[in-house]
């Protein structure tokens, strides 16, 4: 993984990387000249989706690559790669630590990632898509798998038991070349009764087996990257996250984000950041570390006690976006002024609008919940949550969060 975790893939349908800016595409360069990968620019506008190469990426495994600029003047590389140089990984582990958005069913809609990355979040995850569900046909699980353009690279995160219908999803998703998608992560982390209870999320911690045979046909099928996000273990008596990580990464993973906590703590208790250090000491694949960030400070101190290669934050975002912005200015090592209360009303409003315009009216409903977390620690702001668990319209909350807003200065 990189820090813009910028990865490409191995694939008939040549993986599609937004570089980003001018600065974004010298790093670019600098690590392909670091892997003596030869790279040459393709003059700018020219071959947008052409599947010609109009570069060589000389490496001992490369076949071609190409690079090109879309009109909106950000540098895009094309990369056809043999399958067994599948991940490219474009971060340097030595300078770069990448900050991710967690996977959080009912929370990171597609509104709130864009906010996320918006403030400095190298990557983010759709919210945890069911295999089996997408492999009935359920509209309701498809549309989960909308991304949006500001959120390129992104992964997928897929969760199920059986292992040929998760292999056969994660093809599909390669298939479908969905633009921007980087990499596809299997929860086998998700403690919710209604999924373990299908042998899904954390139970596979119970079944090694099972969880190998998942992760291996996955890798086979699937010709993006596949990830694997974890527990500590599943309860007190059953603490085995580097047992599992080593199971993982010998089945074919390439990252593993481990969360610090066994599925029978749910989210309570602190979590437990010697097994990530475990975990680390134990992979040669990057650890990404999870668990108990909720400030710029505890991603420095959860870098600095496990070396884990980078962050990912979950319940520090909620309402908190912001706190990306705290994350990359605590990691250069500058000073961070919190929002003010104004600016956090902004990103409720813009949240709300983004999140109706992608769902309808209905997504009022689910906005309550991130209003009251937006809204937290602000004046009055008990009363204001009973307000608004009464609202049900757009125009309703916008009158609400624009009122408060003005009364903030009298
Ligand atoms: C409301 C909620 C929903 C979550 N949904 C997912 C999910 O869909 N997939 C997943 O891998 N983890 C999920 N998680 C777990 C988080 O990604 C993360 O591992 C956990 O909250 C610990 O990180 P934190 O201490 O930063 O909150 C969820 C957590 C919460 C609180």
């Amino acid at each position: 993984m990189r820090s813009l975790a910028h990865w490409a893939s191995a694939s008939l349908h040549p993986a599609l990387i937004t570089l980003g800016s001018a600065p974004k595409r010298l790093l670019f360069e600098r690590s392909c000249r670091r892997r003596r990968l030869r790279i040459v620019l393709s003059p700018v506008n020219t071959l947008w989706g052409l599947s010609t190469p109009c570069a060589q990426l000389n490496s001992p495994h490369a076949a071609e690559g190409c690079i090109s600029e879309d009109c909106s003047r950000r540098a895009v590389l094309f990369i056809n790669f043999p399958k067994e140089t599948a991940l490219l990984l474009f971060f340097d582990p030595e300078t770069e630590f990448p900050v991710l958005l967690a996977p959080m069913a009912g929370v990171t809609d597609l509104a709130f990632r864009e906010i996320c990355r918006a403030m400095g979040a190298d990557f983010s995850y759709t919210e945890m898509v069911s295999a089996k569900g997408l492999y009935y046909g359920s509209d309701r699980t498809a549309s989960l798998l909308a991304a949006s353009p500001a959120e390129r690279p992104y992964g997928v995160q897929l969760f199920g038991a059986e292992p040929e219908i998760v292999a056969a999803m994660a093809k599909r998703l390669c298939d479908e070349a969905h633009e921007g998608l980087a990499l596809i992560d299997l929860n086998m982390g998700c403690p919710a009764r209604k999924i373990t209870g299908n042998g899904e999320g954390s139970a596979l911690m119970r079944d090694l087996p099972r969880a190998a045979r998942i992760i291996q046909a996955a890798a086979k099928a699937s010709s993006l990257p596949i990830t694997v996000k974890f527990r500590k273990g599943y309860d007190a008596e059953h603490i085995n996250a580097v047992a599992f990580a080593r199971m993982a990464e010998e089945s074919g993973a390439q990252m593993v984000t481990v969360h610090g906590r066994t599925r029978e703590q749910m989210y309570s208790g602190r979590a437990d950041w010697d097994i990530i250090a475990e975990v680390k000491q134990a992979l040669s694949i990057p650890v990404i570390g999870n668990g108990d960030v909720f400030s710029g400070a505890d991603a420095l101190a959860l870098r600095a006690y496990t070396g884990c290669n980078g962050v990912m934050v979950a319940r520090g975002a909620e309402g908190n976006p912001f706190i990306f912005r705290e994350i990359k200015a605590a990691l250069r090592g500058e000073p961070y002024s919190p929002p003010a209360a104004a600016e956090r009303i902004d990103a409720a409003l813009v949240h709300a609008r983004r999140l109706v315009a992608c769902r309808g009216n209905r997504a009022v409903i689910e906005m309550r919940k991130h209003v009251a977390w937006y809204l937290s620690g602000m004046r009055g702001a008990s009363a204001l949550r009973a307000q608004v668990n009464r609202i049900d319209s757009l125009a309703e909350l916008e009158a609400m969060l624009t009122q408060y807003k003005g009364s903030l200065d009298s």
